[in-house]
C-alpha cells in the first residue's frame, strides 16, 4: 500500500471579503509521487497550496471550516506542528517577491537552512549546491529583487531546495521561465525523488511530469484520476476553463 503523505479532509475556506475559496475540499498526495493540480483563474488552487504547511489558517484561523482538516505525515496542521511540518513541506510561492527578502540572494537562499540551526558550514555548503543546481552562482550576492522575473522564480525555487524538503509544493513553477529555463527545471524537477504537488497551467508540463492530475473548478475538486484519462476528456477541460 502507497502511503499517504498529506490528507486534506473536508477543507473549506473564506478570505476576510467573504470569499468562498475553498469548498469541501477533499485529496491525498501519495509519497513519492507528482500530483498535478490545475484549473481556471481563482480556482482556488493557490489557496489550497498555501493551506499545506499552515500559512493560511495560520493568518486566518477563524475562516477556516470547523470540520477542516489537513494532515502531514501523520501530523495534523495546527499550530504546535508548524515547525516540523514546515521543514517537512517546501512552498513556491506563485509570486516569487513573496519568497525573497534578504539584502542578497545568498542570504535568502541560507535563510531556511539557519533557521533550522545548521552549521554555518552546512549552510554555505547547501546555499551553494542550490545556487549551483538552479544556474544561479554569478547572482549570489546581488540583491533578489534586482533579479528578472525568471531568475526571481528560479531564487524562490533555491530557497526551498536548500532546505531539502521531503515535500514540494510548487505554484506556476515554469511560469515567466524561457524555453531553455523551463526544460531545465522540469529536467531537474524530474530527477527528484521527493513528493510533488504542482499547481499550474503549464499542461505539457503536467503531463511530463505527474501521474496524476487533481482538477480545481470553483473552489471544489471537480475531478481526480490518471493523466490520460483528465487530459482525454474534452468535458471536463472546457468546464473547467483548460481549453
Ligand atoms: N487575499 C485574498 N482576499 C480575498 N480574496 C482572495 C484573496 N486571495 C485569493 N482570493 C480569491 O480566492 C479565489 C481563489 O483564488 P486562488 O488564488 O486560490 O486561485 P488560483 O486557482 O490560484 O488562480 P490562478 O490560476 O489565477 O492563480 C479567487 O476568487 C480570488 O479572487
Ligand atoms: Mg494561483
Amino acid at each position: 500500500m502507497e502511503k499517504k503523505i498529506v490528507e486534506v479532509r473536508h477543507l473549506s475556506f473564506s478570505y476576510p471579503d467573504g470569499t468562498l475559496a475553498l469548498n469541501d475540499v477533499n485529496l491525498d498526495v501519495y509519497e513519492g509521487e507528482s500530483l498535478g493540480i490545475i484549473g481556471g483563474n481563482g480556482a482556488g488552487k493557490s489557496t489550497l497550496l498555501l493551506h499545506l504547511n499552515g500559512i493560511l489558517p495560520e493568518t486566518e484561523k477563524r475562516r477556516t471550516a470547523d470540520e477542516s482538516l489537513v494532515i502531514v505525515d501523520g501530523l495534523k496542521v495546527e499550530k504546535r506542528n508548524l515547525e516540523i511540518i514546515r521543514a517537512k513541506v517546501g512552498i513556491l510561492f506563485q509570486n516569487p517577491e513573496d519568497q525573497l527578502f534578504s539584502a542578497t540572494l545568498y542570504d535568502d537562499i541560507a535563510f531556511g537552512p539557519r533557521n533550522m540551526g545548521l552549521e554555518e558550514g552546512e549552510v554555505e555548503a547547501r546555499v551553494n549546491e542550490a545556487l549551483e543546481r538552479f544556474k544561479l552562482k554569478g547572482y549570489s550576492g546581488k540583491n533578489p529583487f534586482h533579479l528578472s522575473l525568471g531568475e526571481k522564480r528560479l531564487a524562490a525555487m533555491a530557497t526551498i531546495y536548500s532546505m531539502k524538503p521531503e515535500i514540494y509544493c510548487l505554484d506556476e513553477p515554469t511560469s515567466n521561465l524561457d524555453p531553455r529555463g523551463r526544460r531545465e527545471l522540469i529536467e531537474i524537477l524530474s530527477m527528484m525523488e521527493v513528493t510533488k504537488v504542482i499547481v499550474t497551467h503549464d499542461l505539457g508540463m503536467v503531463k511530463e511530469l505527474c501521474n496524476r492530475v487533481v482538477v480545481m473548478n470553483r473552489g471544489k475538486v471537480e475531478a481526480e484520476g490518471g493523466v490520460d484519462s483528465i487530459f482525454s476528456n474534452e468535458d471536463l477541460l472546457a468546464r473547467c476553463r483548460l481549453k
